[in-house]
């Protein structure tokens, strides 16, 4: 091929590379400079091409310039983190590769692949940032075991459990819905622990990519991957406290592995590390469903699951315990009426039923904003009546006709279920006014006054 042509193809291959090329001779000066390596450098390839390599960086340090490095030893250097201020005064990191041109053992120079990673750096630094600002923010000493209400038999059983939890030093599994109180538990053990007085930690796994959490729970070196620097990891900041780790399976089983490492060897290595620190950390672990599901399914590791699974803690929905609804409620009623600087008396018994019918999907969270919700509804002080829920919870209702139907059923009763509910429903979204509530249903007044005494609805 014509020198003209393949020069051609050389210049077009270089200046559409997203990497930085820059190519000396073996003396020094540069033969070709692509247009990425003019942007990481903040210079233009006529100021570089045909100079002399101390020339265009007049305060390049010799023995740091891996092209020359890789011409005067023959050597390849690879992965080569470098951090430095450009031209432009930009502050840059790049990943470089440098390889010497060797022809029949003779050395004709160097080429040098830079790619740009400052992007990626300012990532992983905000996040970090960002994380250790809520970390810092999370109130240690908020939640005790006094705070979490039921009388139920089911949530009396759950404290038994987690004070138990509390006096040992092992790690524990919580099991619960959203919003049933993982971290209100989580929380409680760690005040009622006699590392009280240390930290508590908490992070979400399902929040972060994986590089970047495992960096933030071990902890980095320096040179470990760009950019990184020394940084303590979230072992070490809990060191002789407590770590929460919600939603443990949303790890991968390549962390899930790690992990499980330094719970059975109680010691943590820094990514890009080579020492091992101890660690002395309660670890409380959390999960919104099944663990054994989730090992069927492959989503927590078995061996990780066996290693959490030594103290359990299995906190209830809260239709499973409809006796804790009515009390939760006169908790959230008092603390939402005292917020808002009102005078709630109570609860209409409309308004209990519609609560105690309810199918709390998102539990004590939803009942607790439900409550707040009805509370700023409220045009004037008094009971809590039906009219005060907002629509979204009619809007529910409906939802759970869907999920009534058992197939083991006689049909008329299930109709009969069906009509119920229905006729409930209209009534409640009619906030009890019964000429509306037919309306709706395309009923006469009168037998709808019929049918709601007759399924008990007034
Ligand atoms: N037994 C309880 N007594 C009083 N308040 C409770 C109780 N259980 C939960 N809450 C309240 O409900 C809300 C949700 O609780 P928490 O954040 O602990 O739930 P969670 O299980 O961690 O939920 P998620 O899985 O969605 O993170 C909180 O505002 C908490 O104060
Ligand atoms: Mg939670």
């Amino acid at each position: 091929m014509e020198n003209r042509i393949q020069n051609k193809i050389m210049s077009i291959l270089l200046d559409h590379m997203a990497e930085g090329v820059h190519v000396i001779d073996q003396k020094g000066y540069t033969l070709a400079y692509n247009r990425a390596m003019e942007r990481i450098e903040g210079l233009i390839s006529d100021e570089v091409v045909g100079k002399h390599i101390s020339e265009i960086f007049p305060r390049l340090d010799h023995t740091r310039s891996t092209l020359l490095q890789a011409i005067e030893h023959n050597q390849v250097i690879e992965n080569y983190h470098q951090e430095y201020t450009n031209l432009r005064g930009e502050r840059i990191t790049t990943v470089n590769n440098t390889y010497p041109i060797m022809v029949n053992g003779v050395n004709y120079g160097a080429v040098e692949f830079s790619r740009n990673t400052t992007d990626e750096r300012d990532y992983t630094d905000q996040v970090h940032k960002l994380m250790e600002g809520e970390i810092n923010q999370t109130k240690p000493n908020y939640y005790t075991f006094d705070m979490i209400i039921g009388s139920s038999k089911l949530m009396q059983q759950a404290l038994r459990i987690a004070r138990r939890c509390a006096e040992t030093d092992a790690t524990v599994l919580i099991v619960g819905q959203t919003g049933t109180g993982k971290e209100m538990f989580a929380q409680s053990i760690h005040n009622a622990s006699r590392r009280k007085h240390q930290r508590f930690i908490g992070i979400n796994c399902a929040a972060l990519p994986d590089s970047i959490l495992e960096s933030l729970l071990f902890g980095t070196v320096k040179g470990a991957f760009t950019g990184s620097v020394d940084r303590i990891g979230l072992f070490e900041q809990a060191d002789r406290g407590s770590l929460f780790l919600d939603e443990i399976n949303s790890l991968s089983a390549n962390l899930q592995a790690k992990l499980l490492r330094v719970l059975q060897e109680g010691f943590v290595r820094r990514v890009g590390g080579t020492k091992d620190q101890p660690i002395n950390v309660r670890m409380i672990a959390a999960t919104n469903q099944s663990p054994s599901e989730q090992v069927e399914q492959g989503t927590l590791r078995r061996d990780l699951y066996y290693r959490l699974n030594v103290m359990r803690l299995d906190l209830p929905p809260l239709v499973q315990r409809p006796d804790d609804i009515m009390e939760l409620a006169e908790l959230f009623i008092e603390k939402y009426s005292r917020k808002a600087d009102r005078v709630i008396t109570g609860m209409s018994q409309d308004f209990r039923d519609a609560l105690k019918q309810h199918e709390f999907r998102g539990n004590v969270r939803e009942l607790e904003h439900l409550i707040e919700a009805a509370i700023h509804l409220k045009e004037n002080d008094g009971q809590l009546e039906l009219s005060d829920l907002p629509d979204h919870f009619y809007r529910n209702m409906d939802d759970q006709l869907l999920g009534l139907y058992r197939d083991d059923q006689p049909l008329t009763e299930y109709l009969a279920e069906i009509e119920r509910n229905l006729i409930q429903s209209a009534y409640f979204k009619e906030r009890g006014n019964v000429s509306n509530a037919a309306k709706r249903l395309g009923l006469p007044r009168q037998n709808l006054q019929y049918k709601l005494k007759k399924y008990d609805i007034i």
